[in-house]
């Protein structure tokens, strides 16, 4: 298991027990965190699982794919060297400790 610490909308922090495996999208969702749409569902194409990473957790991350990027930059909510895909992100043993911030949909 993975520590993750998450924010929601509201500004409430807690931490879950992510799954190694699972995206880190699955993981918030199989978490209720409702405030994450994630309505299609993964396929990296309606930037509705948009979360803010922190800082040291960011530098650690594989790099963003072009799809990823392009979706990204064009959300109002956008932030350059913090923002990611939840579904693009499989959660691994590298991210343990790793905070999340739910980002407001576009
Ligand atoms: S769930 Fe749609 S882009 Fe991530």
């Amino acid at each position: 298991m993975v520590k993750i610490s998450v924010t929601n909308l509201a500004g409430q922090t807690s931490d879950i027990d992510g799954e190694v495996g699972l995206s880190l999208m699955e993981n918030l969702r199989n978490n209720d965190f409702d405030d994450l749409a994630a309505v299609c569902g993964g396929c990296c194409s309606c930037c509705t699982c948009h979360v803010y990473v922190d800082e040291d957790s960011y530098s650690k991350l594989p790099e963003l794919e072009d799809d990823e990027q392009y979706l990204l930059e064009d959300s109002e909510h956008f932030q350059a060297g913090s923002s990611r895909l939840s579904c693009q992100l499989e959660v691994d043993d590298s991210m343990d400790g790793i905070k999340v911030t739910i980002a407001p949909e576009a």
